[in-house]
């Protein structure tokens, strides 16, 4: 019988492993998160997470972004996509691109994005690297709404991460993923339902 409620349609933005988007699919499956993942898009199309996506039924395409070209004509097919599937939310989940202000402003309060730092300490592509590289006690995990800058916009949820002495960037890293792969489908459901 239908409820008359729709779920929260969601696109998810990946560019490589793609663990946060299993993570993510996995909480709508199991109810954490009330969502329906609807399409995954990558700017890659070597990246293992649209196969992850395949395994999940979960429609899956690479749009291979040409170097060189505007950045606006690359988000194009992107953009399409997104529409097409009538995503209500754009997850950014390890998608490496900066995006162009005008595809942020077509998706206003709309967009995502998880961060591997306590923003706005250690922003960029290499955000656990510099916080091992800068001897840092700890570091985090951010998810923020984004705005035109990079790795800027309203914090929805931080969590501490300890770095311990022996540290390597692949310990570092595992235990930030975890923490991620935690407190993003949280966020999102609160996101989605209460309003945060
Ligand atoms: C995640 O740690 C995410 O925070 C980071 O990329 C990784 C993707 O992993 N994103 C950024 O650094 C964005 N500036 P995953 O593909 O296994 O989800």
């Amino acid at each position: 019988m239908a409820s008359g409620f729709a779920k929260p349609r969601v696109a998810i933005l990946i560019s490589g492993t793609g663990s946060n988007m299993e993570a993510i699919i996995k909480a709508c499956r199991d109810g954490r998160l009330v969502a329906d993942p609807v399409v995954v898009v990558s700017d890659n199309p070597g990246a293992p997470g649209l196969k992850t996506a395949s395994r999940f039924l979960v429609e899956s395409f690479a749009c291979p972004y040409r170097r060189g070209a505007p950045r606006e004509e690359n988000e194009a097919p992107v953009t399409a996509l997104i529409k097409e599937h009538g995503a209500d939310w754009i997850v950014l989940a390890g998608f490496m691109r900066i995006l162009s202000p005008n595809f942020v402003r077509a998706f206003p309060r709309r967009i995502v994005n998880v961060h591997p730092a306590l923003l706005p300490a250690f922003p960029g592509g290499h955000a656990i690297r510099d916080a091992l590289q800068a001897s840092a006690d700890y570091t985090g995990v951010t998810i923020h709404i984004v705005d035109e800058f990079v790795d800027h916009g309203p914090i929805l949820a931080q969590v501490e991460v300890p770095i311990y002495p022996d540290d390597t960037e692949d310990s570092l890293a595992a235990r930030i993923h975890a923490a991620e792969h935690d407190l993003y489908p949280r966020t999102l459901q609160q996101l989605f339902f209460e309003d945060v």
